[in-house]
């Protein structure tokens, strides 16, 4: 199969049938996606969306997030768990600050030596925000590519994850990358489901090896114990 076909359907499916009115979709601000992407590192949509207003009605900007102390972030996110992001993204505010007047860098690599950003997460940014063309592989994308290419093995393996980057950069089409993006992990979130995936529903089902193999219940493979 092209890989470009790949690409061509789950952007056709994201058109048709993806998210489109989340409140980080409507808006190019790096700041704004940024925050949604390290919210939604951990977090579902459904819990991060009242949390996302709150915060960015409080700091509405990279200056004013990394002007605040650490306990008026911290309070803000309150309740959202995963308290380690909350740190880091305020430290990466004072890094924008000093080391990037004050803008989030455009570019995937620097962007991810940012503190709490990692590579999928500075992909996002770089996708959403800058229209860069980057893979990402958050938990749902690798769901979604370990299924479809048959890729067993735990996803947390270096080896294993090393070859899900490699599919995942494959299969990049050269358009659309935004849509193609948001459609994988619409598609992970939605219809490629841990338990019980809508096979049916997907656009890529029928060349889709752990369907073909009766896997869906056994890819991703879990951590070995
Ligand atoms: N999970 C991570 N990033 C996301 C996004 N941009 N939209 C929906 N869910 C996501």
């Amino acid at each position: 199969m092209a890989s470009d076909d790949f690409a061509t359907r789950i952007i056709a499916w994201q058109r048709r049938h993806g998210r489109h009115d989340l409140p980080w979709q409507g808006t190019r601000d790096p700041y704004r996606i940024w925050v949604s992407e390290i919210m939604l590192q951990q977090t579902q949509v459904a819990t991060v969306i009242p949390y996302y207003q709150r915060f960015l009605a409080r700091f509405p900007d990279v200056a004013t997030l990394a002007a605040t102390d650490e306990e008026a972030v911290l309070a803000h996110w309150s309740g959202l768990g995963y308290y380690a992001r909350a740190r880091n993204l305020h430290r990466a505010a004072q890094e924008i600050v000093a080391h990037h007047q004050g803008r989030i860098p455009a570019d995937p690599r620097t962007l991810a030596a940012l503190p709490g950003m990692g590579r999928s997460t500075a992909a996002a940014v770089a996708v959403f925000a800058f229209g860069t063309r980057a893979a990402i592989l958050d938990g749902n994308v690798k769901r979604v590519l370990s299924r479809h290419a048959g890729i067993a093995g735990w996803p947390g393996d270096k080896r294993v994850e090393a070859q899900l980057w490699a599919v995942a950069e494959a299969r990049l089409p050269q358009q659309e990358v935004g849509g193609y993006s948001q459609g994988l992990m619409d598609l992970g979130a939605t219809i490629c489901t841990r338990a019980r995936p809508a096979c049916a529903l997907c656009p890529v089902h029928e060349d889709c090896v752990a369907r073909h193999t009766g896997r869906t219940g056994e890819l991703p493979s879990p951590r070995p114990r």
